[in-house]
């Protein structure tokens, strides 16, 4: 089978998916490229949806070989932003009717973490209403495994979407990324809890890591079908030099291309998820989540994070614009959309369709 009778299908099997992902071609590349950013205008349109990344804490009790803030990392300076400072992005976004925020942070699982979390998440949405939000902000988290009943008092708080990678779904692979009290049906149990208690479910892999093979990758977006989960935020591995991983040797320019054909691919199959397009993609390339957005990618985080604490929080080396304040963040991505004629979403949550195409089913 050619690969235009392949986009042509209505169902991609894994054999599909592999032939797409092993693109090499350019032409071809851009066959593919053009059929998802078809779907994505026909399913979910040209809005971009944004999400204000407010990086927290880098607190992380979790020894991820991969992540630059993993807790044997020295180096780090830990930091976690007071309310008030929290608030302060928050209050910015609120002015730049940006409608959502993503509060993010390495995994701390104590009461008084909890206790942290779920008084911001009230405070926020506290602080947020008016005409132009009348629910407040959106509120996604990204704070790692946490057990069903905390989960449950965060979305009670008020938050309604999370995101948790899977990082990888080759339970080999998962265990050498991973110290071996990490385990991977843990992280599936959690996005089991998520998923139940109501929040919209976001999941994501690394791309391009030591041992990853394309079949690893294709079952990995079969798994997003499977979990049918309503979001997705994958991007290339990048080593950071202070971990074990600091030598992998990897390609960056073929992670980088495989990061944009994972996108398209994901649309294809889920064609009314929110895709993220993600600041790894910006590490390997200037104009890395541009691109991503034009393979099929609907939604960017632009980082409110304090610029004092941007350089404390580096998952993988020259994570770009570190001194970068977040006006001047804003103001470029603002440009850079106008000229790959996306639209901005304003004050908007910028659910997934997805999700509540499913709940109208149901
Ligand atoms: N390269 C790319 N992505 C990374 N992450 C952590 N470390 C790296 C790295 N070295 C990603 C993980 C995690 C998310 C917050 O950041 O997928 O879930």
């Amino acid at each position: 089978m050619n690969i235009i009778q392949i986009l042509n299908k209505d169902n991609l099997d894994f054999k599909d998916i592999c032939t797409l992902l092993s693109l090499s071609n350019s032409s071809d590349i851009e066959l593919l490229r053009q059929k998802a950013e078809n779907v994505l205008l026909d399913y979910v349109g040209n809005n971009v949806s944004i999400r204000g990344l407010i990086e927290f804490s880098n607190y992380c009790v979790c020894d991820c070989l991969y992540c630059g803030i993993r807790k044997s990392n020295l180096n780090v300076t830990r930091f976690r932003l007071s309310e008030e400072e929290v608030l302060s992005c928050v209050d910015w976004a609120i002015e730049k009717n940006i409608g959502s925020v993503v509060l993010q942070s390495g995994e701390c699982r104590d009461k008084e973490t909890i206790k942290y979390i779920t008084q911001l998440i009230k405070l926020i949405k506290k602080r947020s209403i008016s005409t132009a939000l009348p629910n407040g902000l959106g509120i996604t988290l990204s704070v790692g495994e946490q057990t069903f009943d905390t989960y449950k008092s965060f979305f009670d708080a008020g938050a309604h979407r999370y995101l948790l990678r899977i990082e990888t779904t080759n339970q080999k692979l998962f265990s050498e990324i991973h110290p071996n009290y990490q385990l991977f049906s843990k992280r599936l149990e959690c996005l089991e809890s998520i998923k139940k208690i109501g929040f919209q479910l976001g999941t994501g892999v690394m791309i391009g890591l030591p041992n990853q093979t394309i079949e690893d990758l294709a079952n990995d977006l079969l798994f997003f079908k499977e979990l049918d989960v309503d979001m997705v935020g994958m991007g290339p591995f990048i080593p950071h030099n202070q971990t074990p991983f600091a030598k992998a040797d990897i390609d960056k320019k073929t992670n980088f291309l495989l990061g944009l054909k994972m996108i398209s691919v994901l649309r294809l199959l889920m064609k009314d998820i929110n895709i993220a397009s993600t600041t790894a993609l910006e590490t390997l390339s200037p104009k890395g989540r541009m691109l991503g957005l034009m393979h099929g990618a609907n939604v960017i985080m632009p980082q409110l994070t304090p610029v004092d604490y941007k350089n404390k929080y580096i998952l993988y080396d020259d994570k770009p614009d570190i001194d970068e304040q977040k006006e001047s963040i804003f103001g470029k991505l603002k440009i850079n959309l106008n000229n790959i004629n996306r639209n901005i979403s304003f004050n908007q949550w910028g659910d997934s369709l997805h999700f509540k195409n499913k709940n109208r089913k149901q």
